[in-house]
């Protein structure tokens, strides 16, 4: 299958993002015709420091590949070194429907969190996720449960441009992991974890041990002293269940009864010492890699490369229909 996904240079990955993506993507590439991207054309849509675009760019890049994306097999690169990206993004405007846009839930949020900058770029932002989509054929694409309802816009411009001028685009289809698809924030179990939101409910990928140990300690937990999976009564526990579990690879069932009349300290404290060890090797690979930008900086052009020689055939196929020439 070909799969493609993306991902904003805004900071470093907690583990939010890599249960929810990134360790998809890691299992993917091994059967799969992958595609991988930073979308940093995405992350001009909310304030950002032009002086720190290129530094956040690096260390996405050096985050994912610390994280296990092998450039041997996937296809990795940025996603404003292909133009075929912007391009394809004006002519799906001309498919769209307005009123779709304005009904994305992250772009009602996004207008409400940055009220004195809603650039016609934050509305526009799912066409850009689905010319990104489209370009590749892309037929699944593995993210979280937040960016579904932008998947389905990409399917619906897909079908529409088909109808329209003759088919071209696959349909493609979200992927979600069966579990971890939410992970919430660990000072507010009742919100996701997310970086751009709050990074203090994230356990970030790189965290050193101190800080990992701090934070699962003072993690928000719930009522009773009971380690129960119950995500409505105990949305904390839970939460820290589904991270145990998906961790340590053993059914929360299981967990559950190895903690039987235990309480949370105990629990807490086994699960700081499997987030330590099982986070160890990306904090040392990322140490390697920061050491290595040229190579760094090569896989991304390899990448882009390859992503060139794709995404020119389909424009071509594009502009045909379109009539363009
Ligand atoms: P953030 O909200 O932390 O800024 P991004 O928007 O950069 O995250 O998302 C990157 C990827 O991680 C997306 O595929 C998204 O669906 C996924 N993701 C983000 N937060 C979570 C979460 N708390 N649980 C599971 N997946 C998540
Ligand atoms: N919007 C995605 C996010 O915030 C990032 C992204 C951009 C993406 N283009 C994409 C994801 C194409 C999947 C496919 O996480």
């Amino acid at each position: 299958m070909r799969i493609l996904s993306g991902v904003q240079p805004t900071g470093s990955i907690h583990i939010g993002n890599y249960l929810g993506a990134t360790k998809q993507w890691i299992e993917l590439q091994k059967n799969n015709e992958c595609v991988f991207f930073i979308a940093d054309l995405h992350s001009l849509t909310t304030p950002h420091n032009s002086a720190d675009l290129q530094k956040n760019i690096l260390e996405v890049a050096v985050a994912h590949l610390a994280a296990g994306i092998d450039p041997q097999k996937s296809v990795f690169f940025i996603q404003s070194k292909i133009k075929e990206h912007t391009e394809l993004c004006w002519l799906l405007n001309t498919v769209c429907p307005i009123g779709d846009l304005q009904r994305m839930t992250q772009y009602k949020e996004k207008a409400r969190q940055f009220k004195k900058d809603i650039n016609a770029g934050l509305l526009n932002y799912p066409i850009l996720q689905a010319a990104d989509i489209l370009l590749y054929k892309t037929e699944a694409v593995p993210v979280g449960k937040d960016q579904v309802q932008h998947i389905e816009l990409a399917r619906t411009i897909a079908k529409k441009f088909n109808q329209k001028f003759g088919k071209v685009f696959t349909e493609p289809k979200a992927m979600l992991s069966k579990f971890g698809a939410k992970i919430m924030a660990l000072d507010n179990p009742k919100k996701k974890m997310s970086k751009s939101l709050d990074p203090k409910g994230c356990i970030f990928l790189f965290d050193e041990p101190e800080e990992i140990k701090k934070k699962i300690m003072s993690a928000v937990t719930d009522m009773g002293k009971e380690i129960k999976y119950n995500p409505a009564k105990k949305p904390g526990v839970s939460n820290l269940l589904t991270i145990y579990s998906l961790f340590s690879e053993k059914p929360i069932k299981e967990i559950e009864y190895s903690f039987k009349g235990k309480g949370y300290a105990q629990f807490k404290n086994l699960l700081a010492e499997l987030l330590i060890n099982s986070l160890e090797p990306f904090r040392r690979k990322r140490k390697e890699l920061l050491a290595r930008d040229i190579y760094i900086h090569e896989t991304l052009k390899l990448g882009a490369k390859r992503a060139q020689i794709i995404a020119e055939s389909v424009m071509l196929e594009v502009r045909q229909k379109m009539g363009l020439i």
